[in-house]
């Protein structure tokens, strides 16, 4: 245990700013700074720090605390360890003896392997500089391919010795559990693969033996997994490179070979080389190009972009320029604008790779052919593509230039977007206007298509999300026998929307003797937007729409209004009980719309044990090991959406009523009348139907 003393003099040493300043670029606003928020997927800085009070906060999604707090949550650390943490940052000598068996427990996997990945950093360096086997072969190596010592140190390569069971024997001597140095499986979830080996009477085997190490580190350099590269000539026998295998510490996808060592540089000179290869971070840095990282054998992907962003917004991609280079960088463009990214290229000659090229020229001349041969996307995609007689190939020229609007569609920003129209239409030789048309058809297309693929995907996340909400809540067998009717209905959408198909309703008949066992249609549809409101009720969205020209229109909403607007408009009220009382809560709880309000606080911490639980039900684990939100939920489809749901099934479920009512006329049915109430139902849910998409896409 720390004594209270230490952890006081931490606690009052550390500064909300220099911590958060470690994993997030900030800006001065007034008295405090702003970021973008890394707990989830922020697209505007909603992420705001304090020196004044020493806390921040996400007025986004709420997350936020002083130092020890933040690190906590973004580190996945317990309190201990962010106080170690910090006290190494400020040189508060925080005492770390040998823990006692309760400390041990209290220690999370995470940690557990954590240390294990730090032994083996350690073991693999040491051995690399202090064996003749590591001089020999793999310092030689790397200094043959022209690493500096300093390089190599401020990188933590190593080497992992040739004879097999070396690593695990050390390891297990020193106490580390085997099953940590084992691959996580389904029953061992806290392993990190160092090692391999299935019988337990046989040490197990290293599967890097042989290979020098790159370790990959975390935003706040923990070694959260390893590369292992092949010293002999590569053949088919043997890989290239051997990776750890993912586990909860690592995640292929998130990950960026060299981040930590070069966040502080991205955000001092507020840009980002982006390479391919381990190597190429490496001669790049040593070049004086220190804020470099490495995509590391996949493409980039959107999890990697969103940590760049938080230390820079422009980026340059740099790749070989040879074919699969080229098809690497057009693909990866389109990904950084969807982030918002400004997007720079670098092509190398032909057979070079940044590493060869470096280690060919003095830095004075790569900084020249960097300035010379940086191209914007436009000039990029312009220039790859418009080769030979395309310019004069009509075809070929239409096409480009669509190629390029489609990039450029992906841009939100105004001001951007209309330099990049103005340098197309010169490089393309077109009329602004024809291009800013033909942008405006890519963007409603792609609005459509979001919509769809959006709705594809809701269908299947309500019916999963329904299950297991229910099934935490423990409720009653009846009403489960239900929802595997709604379930049924569900996957079959025509049939359900067709008005004259009566709902099978035997497990829960009209007549059920209480009322609190009978479900409705629109039960899931009031409970979706409860849902909503208490994970986004206090955010805004644009609501949008296009108008009789085919304009795309748009109006801020703060997402508990709109939908209180379109209830009230409708004069809908919610059926279920705590339904219904949660939507009086959130309507008391925000009505002063100049003041900020957090939905999630609100109901999860409410003093209604009935309202918190539910609440903490709707809001359940949305956030992987990163801290990045899993499922980025785009408000301004989600909102209009889970209230025209609503709105459909009423229309639906009264059409549905209607139909009984003529099918069975009681002697004082009025049978025009419900006939005419039905044609004007059939209309209403025409548009209910155009809005929502087309209902025949099945999932
Ligand atoms: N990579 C991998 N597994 C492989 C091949 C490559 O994980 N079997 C990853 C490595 O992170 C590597 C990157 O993809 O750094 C780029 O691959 P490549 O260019 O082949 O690797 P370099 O590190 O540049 O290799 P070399 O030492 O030959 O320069
Ligand atoms: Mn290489």
């Amino acid at each position: 245990m720390i004594d209270q003393q230490t952890i006081d003099r931490v606690q009052d040493t550390a500064q909300i700013l220099d911590v958060v300043g470690e994993f997030v670029s900030l800006r001065r606003r007034g008295q405090n700074y702003v970021g973008l928020c890394p707990f989830h997927a922020d697209k505007n800085p909603s992420f705001y720090v304090s020196p004044a009070k020493n806390v921040c906060k996400c007025f986004s999604c709420g997350e936020g605390g002083g130092p020890v707090q933040f690190l906590m949550k973004h580190e996945q650390i317990s309190f201990f360890e962010a106080i170690k943490w910090l006290g190494n940052k400020y040189g508060i000598e925080v005492e770390d003896r040998k823990m006692t068996d309760e400390e041990r427990a209290r220690q999370t996997a995470r940690e557990s392997m954590l240390m294990a990945n730090e032994f083996a950093q350690k073991t693999f360096e040491d051995d690399l500089f202090g064996t003749n086997e590591g001089k020999s072969i793999g310092l030689t190596y790397f200094r043959e391919r022209g690493l500096q010592d300093e390089t190599i140190r401020r990188f933590h390569l190593g080497y992992a010795l040739d004879s097999k069971y070396d690593f695990a024997t050390r390891a297990l001597a020193k106490g580390y559990k085997r099953e940590i140095l084992l691959d996580p499986s389904e029953n061992n979830r806290d392993g990190v693969g160092l090692c391999y080996g299935e019988d337990p009477k046989r040490t197990p085997s290293c599967r890097f033996h042989g290979r020098v190490i790159f370790p990959y580190h975390s935003l706040s350099g923990k070694p959260v997994a390893f590369g292992g590269r092949i010293l002999q000539r590569v053949d088919h026998a043997f890989k290239k490179y051997v990776n750890s295998p993912e586990s909860a510490l690592y995640h292929k996808s998130d990950l960026l070979y060299g981040i930590f060592q070069a966040k502080s540089e991205i955000a001092k000179r507020d840009k980002c080389y982006i390479v391919e290869g381990n190597v190429d971070v490496l001669t790049m840095s040593q070049a004086g190009f220190l804020n470099t990282v490495a995509s590391a054998g996949t493409a980039l992907t959107t999890n990697q972009i969103r940590i760049i962003k938080r230390f820079t917004q422009n980026v340059t991609l740099m790749y070989d320029g040879d074919a699969p280079g080229v098809s690497a960088a057009l693909k990866t463009i389109d990904l950084l604008l969807l982030e918002g990214m400004n997007v720079q290229l670098i092509l190398f000659p032909d057979g070079d790779d940044p590493d060869s090229f470096c280690r060919k020229h003095t830095t004075e001349e790569i900084k020249q052919y960097f300035e010379e041969n940086e191209k914007d996307f436009v000039a990029f995609k312009a220039s790859v593509m418009l080769q030979g007689n395309a310019r004069r190939d009509p075809m070929k020229k239409a096409q480009i230039t669509q190629n390029i609007v489609q990039s450029i569609a992906l841009i939100e920003n105004p001001i951007y977007s209309s330099a990049f129209i103005r340098e197309a239409s010169q490089l393309l030789d077109l009329d602004e206007m024809a291009i800013m048309k033909a942008i405006k058809i890519v963007k409603a297309q792609n609005y459509a298509a979001e919509v769809r693929k959006f709705e594809i995907e809701q269908r299947r996340k309500m019916a999963q999300q329904e299950r297991e909400d229910r099934e935490a809540e423990g409720l009653k067998a009846t009403e489960l026998k239900t929802e595997e009717l709604t379930d049924n209905a569900e996957n079959a959408p025509e049939e359900q929307s067709s008005p004259d198909v009566e709902q099978p309703n035997q497990s829960a008949p009209a007549s059920a003797p209480s009322i609190l066992s009978e479900t409705r249609p629109t039960d899931r549809f009031e409970r979706n937007i409860i849902r909503n409101i208490v994970r986004h009720g206090g955010k805004t969205f644009e609501y949008k729409w296009q108008d009789e020209n085919n304009q795309m229109q748009s109006e801020q909403w703060r997402v508990i209004d709109y939908i209180g607007y379109v209830l009230n408009q409708d004069e809908i009220e919610f059926h279920v009980p705590l339904y219904a009382k949660m939507l009086q809560l959130a309507y008391d709880a925000s009505e002063d719309p100049n003041e900020e309000w957090d939905s999630v606080k609100f109901f999860t911490t409410h003093e209604d044990p009935e309202v918190s639980k539910l609440a903490l039900s709707l809001e359940s684990d949305r956030y992987d090991a990163l801290g990045i939100a899993k499922n980025v939920e785009n408000l301004d489809i989600l909102i209009p959406r889970c209230m025209l749901e609503l709105q459909e099934c009423i229309v639906r479920t009264e059409i549905s009523d209607c139909n009984k009512a003529l099918k069975y006329p009681s002697p004082d049915t009025d049978v025009i009348k419900i006939m005419q109430r039905l044609q004007e139902l059939y209309d209403i849910k025409k548009v209910f139907d155009k809005e929502l998409g087309e209902r025949i896409v099945t999932v």
